[in-house]
């Protein structure tokens, strides 16, 4: 009996981790110098929190949840998207008081129960962004340059915005009502979800991945158009607010998101390489979010961004790092001299020890194949040497022919080189 991953998920392998770090260093970096504190919720939450928020008839609450029933019969569900925890955690921690902005971020993994298949799983990560507490649209302008620049900073040069209104609680009713009026007549061309949907709650529709539904939801009208002085006032200071950025945005009227808490702002950001199926993530407003809650009515914004898809379009790094230095010896009587200088060595450097009975020669042409920069040469003759810190170290940057590259060193003034390399090279 062999196991596998379950169906969805992967396992990130040693290959993969150096880019996986290198994209969560980068968001760490960028959102702290848009002033970002790190958040972190549970995996899991009460699964009425997604319900009332991401809305019972969205596909993500519909079809996609890992609901279970813990040993004391409480429904909990694992997150699939982090807003609603991010809010409940504003909401239960009462983060608001004092500033008129909270600012928070979050990388980890959602989960959701999709088909799998490209850029889509059932555990994936995302990482994302909340600013919690003003309704200006010079917020919503700043959480797009926040996402922008961290694609950017990861090398995604080629990505674009596609931005939205999705109209506030005084214009909803109004596009409803006309999406109810276009599609009754065409009630019997739509799934059974989307009949349900026509009566609870139309706008839904507009996300249905039935062909025949995204047929008829091409031609209903759009939230755009049904905008009330207020949101079409917003949506403009959000656009002049991107052109004096600079960044590069289109308006995209069929733009909705599959979740019920979104209020005004909705963007999402694509990639060529990724189609238009898969965006690299997404977000918007949710100004009636916290209020839904059980919070004092609090606006809010933010956006959340495929860990997994941003990975699949960028250059990968080199995913094993040499040793920056190898101990080579073969004797028994300096083994102990060599894991202590292993050990000494490692405060600074990745460092390997190749020991164990073996050729001089062989040994060395090891080290050169492991990539390693540095050979300390720990054979019988050096042992006592070592011992009063003296290190005999060659230089294999040129190669193992080079006897010039062979000097005596003093250990400090070794770690102190290999502390400067590390620092300018890692
Ligand atoms: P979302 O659009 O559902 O938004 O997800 C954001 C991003 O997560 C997607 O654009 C995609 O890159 C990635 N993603 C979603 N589902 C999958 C999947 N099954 N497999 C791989 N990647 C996936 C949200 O989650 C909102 N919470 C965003 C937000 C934050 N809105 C306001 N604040």
């Amino acid at each position: 009996m062999t196991y596998k991953a379950p169906k969805g998920t992967h396992d990130i392998l040693p290959e993969e981790s150096a880019g996986w770090q290198r994209l969560e260093a980068t968001v760490r970096s960028v959102m702290d110098r848009f002033g970002y504190d790190e958040i972190r919720t549970p995996l899991f939450e009460e699964t009425t929190l997604f319900a009332r928020s991401v809305g019972e008839t969205s596909d993500i609450v519909k079809k996609e949840m890992y609901t279970f029933t813990d040993k004391k019969g409480r429904s909990l569900t694992l997150r699939p998207e982090g807003t609603a925890p991010v809010v409940r955690a504003f909401v239960e921690h009462h983060l608001g008081r004092g500033r008129d902005l909270t600012k928070l971020y979050y990388l980890g993994p959602m989960f959701r129960y999709e088909r799998p298949q490209a850029g889509r799983f059932r555990q994936f990560h995302q990482f994302g962004a909340e600013a919690i507490g003003s309704a200006d649209p010079a917020v919503d302008v700043d959480v797009i340059l926040l996402f922008t620049r961290i694609l950017e900073e990861a090398g995604l040069g080629a990505s674009s915005v596609a931005l939205n209104s999705v109209g506030d609680a005084a214009c909803r009713p109004r596009h409803v009502a006309a999406i109810r009026e276009a599609l009754a007549p065409r009630r019997d061309a739509l799934c059974p979800d989307c009949v349900e949907r026509l009566e609870r709650n139309p706008l839904r529709i507009l996300d249905c991945k039935v062909p025949a539904c995204r047929e008829l939801a091409a031609a209903i009208p759009s939230a755009i158009d049904f905008l009330c002085d207020a949101c079409r006032a917003h949506e403009g200071a959000v656009e002049e607010g991107l052109a004096a950025a600079g960044i590069w945005f289109r308006i995209d009227k069929s733009l909705v998101r599959g979740i019920d808490y979104y209020t005004r702002t909705a963007f999402e950001i694509h990639h060529g390489a990724l189609g238009a199926q898969n965006a690299l993530g997404g977000g918007g407003r949710y100004d009636g979010l916290a209020a839904e809650l059980g919070g004092p009515p609090t606006p809010g914004i933010g956006f959340a961004a495929g860990i997994e898809r941003i990975l699949s379009v960028v250059d990968k790094p080199t995913a094993h790092r040499p040793p920056v230095v190898v101990i080579l010896s073969n004797d028994a009587d300096g083994e102990v001299v060599a894991r202590r200088l292993l050990y000494k060595i490692r405060t600074v450097a990745r460092a390997e020890h190749f020991g164990g009975e073996g050729h001089v020669t062989k040994k060395f042409r090891r080290a050169n194949e492991a990539g390693a920069r540095f050979a300390v040469i720990l054979f019988k003759d050096e042992i006592e040497e070592v011992r009063k810190g003296i290190l005999t170290v060659k230089d294999l940057s040129a190669g193992l022919q080079d006897q010039e590259k062979q000097r005596k060193r003093q250990e400090d003034e070794f770690l102190n080189e290999l502390r400067a390399l590390v620092k300018r090279e890692g």
